[in-house]
């Protein structure tokens, strides 16, 4: 899977897949994370790439050209998408991110500043995306979280002792809770059931939990599982 990141920012980018399990992925060619910075395919003297907005108002507005020549260099393949980061997108969810991990490549857009000249838009044609009804400073955190959460669903990501099959929303619900060493701490113990080995048990447990918690966490996700199941 590549990512091909627009971003003015691509230190925020390739520090962040520098650790833990993206690095690994990384180091492993199952991901390839390349940065592309509209900066430079800038046509002003001083490299601009925002300007005021037109009718005025606060902020500024990223450039068209710049972004429309950076986005034309990025080579694309067959099985490719591309997503502008937006607060006005379609929120991002679990379904969404495994729809994702099957294209062969994923071009991400990030605005800044104001956001995005409209014309940007309408020449790319891009899908939108949204972490959240929330407002961020700029697209990179956002890009991120779709290249983290992208990636965990691609195989060999993730190692044999990690798995996402059990993960909250695999199957509709958030997860049981977890316990690891010791057994005890401040009168607080680890449930008997998960230590006797008796994994029908166990996954009995481990299901009453989760639609406990969903429906006390969750309702709306209770209630879709609920008729799911009719
Ligand atoms: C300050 S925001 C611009 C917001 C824009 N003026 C609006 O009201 O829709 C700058 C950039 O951050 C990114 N961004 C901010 N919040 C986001 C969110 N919730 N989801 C995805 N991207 C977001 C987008 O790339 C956006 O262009």
């Amino acid at each position: 899977m590549k990512f091909d990141v627009m971003t003015l920012f691509p230190e925020m980018i390739l520090e962040y897949c520098n650790f833990s399990i993206m690095k690994r992925a990384i180091d492993n060619k199952i991901l390839d994370i390349n940065t592309i910075n509209p900066r430079d395919y800038s046509l002003d003297k001083h490299k601009k790439v925002d300007d005021t907005p037109y009718g005025g108002g606060a902020g500024m507005v990223l450039m068209v050209q710049p972004y429309i020549d950076c986005y034309e260099s990025i080579k694309k393949a067959e099985n490719s998408i591309t997503i502008m980061l937006s607060p006005q997108g379609e929120p991002l969810n679990d379904s969404l991110v495994n729809n994702l991990s099957n294209y062969e490549q994923i071009i991400l857009v990030c605005g800044h500043y104001e956001g995005f000249d409209e014309r940007i838009r309408e020449i790319i044609r891009p899908k939108e995306i949204s972490i959240g009804d929330f407002v961020l400073t700029g697209g990179e955190l956002p890009a991120l979280c779709i290249i983290d959460a992208v990636s965990r669903k691609l195989e060999g990501t993730l190692g044999k002792l990690e798995s996402a099959d059990e993960d909250s929303f695999a199957n509709g619900l958030i997860e049981y809770p977890q316990y690891t060493r010791p057994r005890e701490y401040r009168g607080l113990y680890v449930p008997e059931v998960l230590l006797n080995g008796n994994h029908k048990e166990i996954n009995k447990f481990r299901l009453k939990e989760s639609l406990k918690r969903t429906k006390q966490k969750r309702p709306d996700l209770y209630n879709l599982w609920l008729n799911r199941q009719k």
